[in-house]
């Protein structure tokens, strides 16, 4: 039974998540905040705080996060209705009972379980029946035998759909009930019903309480789709359900790793071989309910489920709507893995032809997340270079700005940026100490704004020369964009992304990002109008009429103006760096949390290390 919302809202508000939380340990003040030593996992200093205003616990250091019913829940390891009923009695709340309609329609569902059930058993009985000969052998010709067929409940749909009819009526159900589960339609109103699946082998699919619900039926030999599925009915709603995945809890339970196929087969044969946390969506792409419903399946700190796909191209676009889909709703301590299977190739005739040892190679190489993203990012792209460093920051911009999640997208985003930076060392040779590998980075046509990015380090670090003071700099990089609109096209991502620090020049960098991403095809007398138009006629008059290096000046070719903007950019004593440490502080000013702190501290040497101060961390260590 579903609790009303008021009811719920109404417990939250009469007991604080601190309260409750004191009621079950000590908890320490620490601002607005309390905090203590997790609960939830070993540790000697406090990371675990409990908010009040925003009626939460959270801890940094396991990520257990949740409500006053979530702590409840966990702590006194209850239910949720469980809990809701302690909470409830400390709260002295009486819990709404099921009203009569709810009861009413609690029956109704159970007894189209069991017609579903009933259905079953028949399909199960009429596979080793005569007319089941063909479709038993086909399933044995797919190394299925009596045990695996067992298992899976599978089962033949038979030409004929009246014996069934004629079960399911003997047992109380009328044809309504009968068409409202999918297995029968109506042809023409007063019509008799006809059976939907016939002549094809059963697939019952099971909810998450192993409870069939729906079917898929396969075609054994002849026309039609090669599988029909019920169609949404009460019991079944296709896009939180995945096939399997009630074995699947129970697998990841004990231990084994999510594995998400794409059909039927694939799933019966990883749970034949050894997967039983095999699952898969039904006939269609993963949706964002299923994705969640998946990482609910892993106990916390598991919940990285591999997602297999196809080798060949197709497989890789796939992979990549994937990723687009869950990049969104990414959440702390939960992810995904991809897996790509060898050509021509589906987890099932993988395991035919290799056996579980070469399916199982295919998923110890699963990439993660961000190695995923990153080869997505950096496909094509040479890192050495200015363009091609910027358009990988670009990349990455785009696909971070989808994480709603701020911590989540805060983390991505600096492991990605430290590949980006170990890529250009690995390839620039020149600092860093990262080796020179030969071969490593793919021929590519010099473009014209190409600025090695070796030359830029030996600049900056050798010599200093280009360690432009920031605020002229920023003056330079507005400057250029304002006498080159179309720069925008190459830089826009970069330069919206970017944070000025000098008040004025950032105001004028936002307008101006807004003016061009509102308008593409202005030019520079245009944009100038634009921006003195709002408000900023007096800051454009002292920028223009200061002195500028030439590439931004009025007369520079459209490649000089890039080249020297990449230029210049790169050399911002670290954008990519400075960013990181900026969104570190920030961070950190959030949530002072121990967490925060190292990761701010690391950065803070990096920045110390690139800039020279200091040779390696053991200098600063000592
Ligand atoms: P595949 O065609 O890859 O299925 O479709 P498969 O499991 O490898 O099939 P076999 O090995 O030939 O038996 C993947 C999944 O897409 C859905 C089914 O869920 C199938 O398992 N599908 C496929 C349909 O719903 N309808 C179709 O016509 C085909
Ligand atoms: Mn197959």
């Amino acid at each position: 039974m579903a609790l009303p919302p008021q009811f719920l809202e109404e417990l939250r508000s009469r007991l604080s998540v601190s309260e409750v939380v004191m009621k079950r340990m000590r908890l320490q003040r620490a601002g607005r905040e309390f905090k203590a030593p997790c609960p939830f996992h070993n540790e000697k200093t406090p990371s675990f705080y409990v908010n009040d205003q925003k009626n939460f616990f959270h801890c940094f250091g396991c990520g257990a996060h949740g409500d006053q019913i979530g702590f409840v829940m966990r702590h006194d390891n209850l239910s949720f209705m469980e809990a809701v009923e302690h909470l409830a009695g400390e709260a002295g709340l009486q819990v709404p009972q099921a009203s009569p309609q709810e009861r009413q329609q609690y029956e109704r569902q159970k007894s189209l379980y069991d017609l579903v059930e009933r259905a079953t058993k028949y399909y199960e009985r009429e596979l080793y029946g005569p007319s089941g000969r063909n479709a038993l052998d086909y399933l044995r010709r797919r190394g299925l035998d009596d045990a695996g067929i067992a298992r899976f409940r599978l089962g033949y749909a038979p030409q004929e759909g009246g014996p069934l009819k004629a079960l399911l009526a003997d047992a109380g159900y009328s044809e309504a009930d009968m068409v409202e589960v999918g297995l029968f339609k109506r042809a023409e109103a007063g019509r008799p019903v006809r059976n939907f699946f016939w002549n094809r082998a059963m697939f019952p699919v099971t909810d998450r309480r192993g409870q069939v619900v729906a079917f898929g039926g396969r075609v054994l030999e002849g026309d039609g789709p090669k599988y029909i599925n019920s169609a949404e009915n009460p019991l079944f709603h296709k896009g939180n359900l995945l096939y399997g995945m009630s074995r699947a809890r129970q697998a990841a339970a004990d231990g084994q790793r999510l594995i998400v196929t794409e059909g039927y087969m694939d799933v019966i044969s990883c749970v034949q071989a050894g997967f039983e946390g095999a699952v898969a969506p039904l006939g269609t792409a993963m949706t964002e309910t299923q994705i969640q419903v998946l990482w609910k399946l892993a106990p916390e700190g598991q919940r990285n489920p591999i997602l297999c796909f196809d080798g060949d191209n197709a497989g890789r676009r796939a992979a990549q709507r994937a990723v687009e889909r869950v990049l969104p709703i990414l959440v702390p301590d939960a992810t995904v893995r991809i897996a790509f299977m060898p050509d021509k190739e589906d987890p099932d005739s993988l395991i035919r032809s290799g056996g579980p040892e070469a399916f199982s190679a295919i998923l110890d190489r699963a990439l993660s997340l961000e190695d995923f993203i990153w080869e997505m990012v950096r496909q094509g792209e040479d890192p050495k270079t200015a363009d091609g460093r910027l358009r990988i920051e670009t990349g990455i911009n785009q696909m971070m700005e989808k994480v709603a999640d701020k911590a989540v997208q805060y983390s991505y985003r600096s492991v990605l940026r430290e590949k980006l930076r170990a890529a250009i060392r690995a390839g620039g040779g020149g600092f860093g100490g990262g080796g020179f590998a030969p071969g490593a980075g793919r021929p590519r046509r010099q473009m014209p704004g190409d600025v090695p990015v070796s030359r830029l380090w030996d600049n900056r670090f050798r010599s200093g020369t280009l360690r432009t003071e920031p605020r002229r700099r920023e003056r330079y990089l507005l400057l250029a964009v304002i006498h080159h609109p179309d720069l925008f096209q190459d830089i826009g991502e970069v330069l919206a992304g970017a944070e000025f620090g000098d008040a004025e020049l950032e105001a004028l960098r936002q307008a101006l990002v807004a003016c061009l991403t509102a308008e593409s095809a202005l030019d520079a007398e245009a944009l100038k109008r634009h921006l003195s138009g709002r408000g900023f006629y007096e800051t454009l008059d002292s920028l223009l009429s200061a002195d500028a290096p030439k590439f931004a000046q009025p007369g520079a070719s459209f490649e000089a103006a890039k080249s020297g903007w990449q230029e210049v950019w790169l050399s911002s004593e670290d954008g990519l760096l400075q960013r990181e440490l900026r969104d570190a502080e920030r961070r950190f000013a959030e949530t002072f949390s121990e967490d925060d702190l190292a990761k701010l501290r690391a950065l803070q040497r990096e920045l110390l290390i690139l800039r020279g101060h200091v040779d390696n961390l053991t200098e600063l260590d000592g």
